[in-house]
């Protein structure tokens, strides 16, 4: 079985009558960089906090690193490096010497702030003011204060929150580092798929609390089937026809086409055939027939969306 750098069960946590985390059940395998997903207020902080022992459970289990967080037992967590929201740094002292508090507080060796800095490669602005830092390098800042611990795992939360394109470039690339040079677990927390595509290996989705979703990418795009785009003459006759002989239609307006068309949902390939003879046994033109795939943006969108089919059956 593959080793868990994180599990929860039935993690619950209420704020009042709001539940903000509902039985969640993760699994983040060690070596992994996990994309922990959902909108806003989908109750991903939470879950960190919880993940952390920042707050308490309202009910379930937290392990991280194989053993379980209680409130005797936190060891776990000193092999934990997180960056939770915007780092809180001191803006009067420089990089090196905001680093240069959290090692004495750890009792962590001299020569980890160097390397820390070289990490995210601020070593050149190290004697600079926090005042004179972008938010970037505020957040890279943020994430050399987590590896002074050297972890085994770390918990970020939107660590690309409020960057620009380059910035998330390189918070990015900055991540795949970690994971792949000093082999560190990487739970990290976004509300973009985009953001968290390109590096992540596992993906867990959230909203409203719930996990709706928990596996590989690949398993992600297999999640959604494949639509049929249909452009037809008479659409509304087109919807008849195919609804009539079972297949799940609907007629959506393309642009680009200037004409109505009917998109089909696609159970299995060889229908395109199928779909294309009752057509023309029915006396349409058939203009084109064309496979679509969602993009996985389409796909978190569809299970996060208040009338996914996943959310309502929950
Ligand atoms: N301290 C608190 N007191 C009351 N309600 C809270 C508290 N913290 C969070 N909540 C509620 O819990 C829910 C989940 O919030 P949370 O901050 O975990 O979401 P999130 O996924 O991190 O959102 P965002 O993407 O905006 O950061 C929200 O409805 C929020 O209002
Ligand atoms: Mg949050």
């Amino acid at each position: 079985m593959q080793e868990l750098a994180i599990e929860t069960s039935d993690l619950t946590r209420h704020f009042g009558r709001v539940v903000a985390v509902n039985q969640l059940s993760l699994h983040v395998p060690t070596g992994s960089i996990y994309g922990f997903l959902g909108p806003n207020g989908a109750g991903k902080t939470t879950t960190i906090r919880m993940l952390l022992g920042l707050i308490r459970p309202s009910d379930g289990i937290v392990c991280l690193l194989g053993a379980p967080l209680t409130r005797t037992n936190r060891s776990q967590l000193a092999h934990v490096g997180a960056l939770v929201e915007t780092p809180s740094l001191y803006p009067h002292l420089t990089g090196y010497e905001n680093l240069q508090v959290t090692q004495r507080l750890l009792d962590s060796p001299h020569a980890q702030i160097q390397r820390a800095l070289e990490i995210v490669q601020l070593a050149g602005d190290a004697q600079r003011c926090i005042r004179q830092y972008s938010l970037g390098m505020r957040q890279r800042l943020g994430l050399a204060l987590a590896l002074l611990r050297e972890p085994s795992l770390l918990i970020l939360d939107e660590p690309s929150n409020g960057l620009d394109p380059a910035g998330i470039r390189d918070m990015r690339a900055l991540i795949q580092r970690l994971a792949t040079t000093l082999h560190i677990t990487v739970f990290l927390s976004s509300h973009l798929l985009s953001e968290v595509e390109q590096i992540a290996t596992h993906v867990g989705i959230i909203n409203h609390g719930q996990l709706l979703f928990e596996g590989t990418l690949p398993d992600l795009r297999q999640h959604q089937t494949d639509c049929v785009c249909v452009v037809v003459d008479q659409p509304q006759v087109a919807l008849g026809i195919l609804t009539e002989a079972g297949w799940q239609a609907e007629i959506t307006s393309d642009i680009a086409y200037g004409h109505n068309v009917v998109h089909v949902t696609l159970h299995e390939p060889a229908v395109v055939a199928a779909i294309n003879a009752l057509l023309v046994q029915h006396g349409l033109a058939v203009y084109e027939l064309r496979r679509e795939q969602p993009s996985l943006e389409d796909i978190f969108l569809q299970l996060t969306g208040d009338h996914s089919p996943e959310r309502n059956a929950a």
